[in-house]
């Protein structure tokens, strides 16, 4: 194992009904005045608006909202909620949605306090958080990013087309309330796409160094059988309580930055799927989908005894009578047809990507992983995209 530092600072609130057991008390540690901070109004459609507006009232706070947020955040969108949340002197942002209001409203929680560029100085480099961002709690709605529980917050510059994130540990929400009830509205496309997250984060940790046996990555191909098969139950029954928190909690372990401990963490996927929501405003598990097939079928064999392993233990691929290198391909190719049988997309064209002279311009916008097995160089980018297209 690499050498590690760990902490975490979001306390977690797990189970069905978790929101009205616990949100009252853990509102009474806060002053006043709260930002409530939700989507494009699913959270009206279901009922949790209600149930969350009703224990802010009973609780006395003086509530702004900050609506609209939308998938794939824009920088825009941030510094509208932190105009919000300097002129009514908010005390508390309550993130209600998924990765996007989360997100959003981690990037919010530093610039209402930070006077300068947030763009400039965060997300365009790795800066020192030194300020106090405003506190920030999370109600979790949708199921994917992870986002509930890391300080991670990935926001699309719309002007420059860049779609970046940054992991800041002071921008860990406080608390994060997790009930699975509350994802069983979200629809089966959404679902889907955000455990596919799910499981590239996974294999983003997964298939990096070190190799040799380590705790991260036995845990790693636990949550991966989790997911695939929650996922596989969930699309059967939506309403499967077992399936569908297990999925939540799966989610939220693939990205609380247990699972990267000790690891060097590779994420050129994510890097590569970022660029094509900065041009395309693609879902981002669907963007994933597209990508990890082609990426893993240009790298496996620098990565030869992961990618055997991949097959072994999460798809049981049988070794008999195959070469090492058929082995690793079958199982790169078990988890090309597991992305059919669940439905994403397979090629950037339907993401919205309709030329190739566009795939090749993303290309050549895309940061480059030092985490990869393979020393990835700009033509390697290309191919990929060429694969993909
Ligand atoms: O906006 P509303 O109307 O609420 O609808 C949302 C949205 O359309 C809907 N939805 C959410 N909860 C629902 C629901 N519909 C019905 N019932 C519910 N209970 O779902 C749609 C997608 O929501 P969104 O928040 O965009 O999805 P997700 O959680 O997948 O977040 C995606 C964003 O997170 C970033 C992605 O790049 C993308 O911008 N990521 C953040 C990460 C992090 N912070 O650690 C890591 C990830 O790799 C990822 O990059
Ligand atoms: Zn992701």
């Amino acid at each position: 194992m690499e050498n590690f530092v760990f902490e975490n600072l979001t306390k977690a609130y797990f189970g069905k009904k978790c929101v009205s057991q616990y949100l009252p008390e853990i509102l009474q540690g806060y002053d006043d005045n709260v930002l409530l901070a939700y989507g494009g109004g699913s959270i009206k459609r279901n009922g949790i608006y209600e149930e969350v507006t009703g224990i802010l009232k009973a609780a006395g706070k003086n509530v702004t909202e900050f609506s609209g947020i939308m998938p794939n955040p824009t920088y825009a969108k941030v510094m509208e909620g932190a105009k919000l949340a300097r002129e009514n002197k908010i005390d508390l942002i309550l993130a209600v949605g998924g990765g996007s209001v989360m997100d959003c409203c981690k990037a919010v929680s530093l610039a209402a306090v930070y006077d300068g560029d947030i763009w400039e100085d965060f997300w365009m480099k790795a800066g020192t958080v030194t300020v106090k961002p405003v506190p920030l709690g999370i109600i979790m709605t949708v199921t994917g990013t992870g986002s509930e529980m890391n300080g991670g917050a990935v926001i699309t510059h719309e002007l420059l087309k860049i779609k970046t994130g940054r992991d800041y540990p002071a921008l860990n929400a406080q608390f994060a309330l997790l009930d699975p009830l509350y994802t069983y509205s979200v629809p089966k496309r959404q679902m889907v796409s955000g455990s596919f997250d799910s499981l590239s984060h996974m294999m983003e940790i997964y298939f990096s160094l070190p190799n040799e046996d380590n705790v991260s990555d036995e845990i790693n191909e636990a949550l991966m059988r989790s997911v695939i098969r929650n996922l596989r139950k969930a699309i059967g029954n939506p309403e499967d309580y077992t399936a569908r928190s297990n999925l939540v909690w799966a989610s939220t372990m693939a990205e609380n930055r247990i699972l990267k401990l000790g690891k060097k963490t590779d994420f050129e996927c994510h890097l590569m799927e970022h660029q094509v929501g900065a041009y395309t405003d693609c879902n981002h598990g669907c963007g994933l989908a597209v990508l990890h097939p082609p990426y893993y079928r240009h790298i496996y064999k620098d990565g030869l005894p992961k990618f055997v392993r991949f097959a072994t233990e999460v798809w049981g691929i049988d070794l008999s009578g195959k070469t090492e290198e058929e082995v690793a391909l079958a199982g790169v190719e078990a988890l090309a047809d597991f992305i059919k049988e669940i439905g994403l997309p397979t090629t950037l064209w339907e993401l919205g990507v309709t030329d190739k002279k566009q795939a090749e311009e993303i290309a050549d916008t895309c940061f480059l992983s030092p985490g990869s097995y393979r020393k990835l160089t700009r033509e390697d980018i290309r191919a990929i995209f060429a694969a993909a297209f």
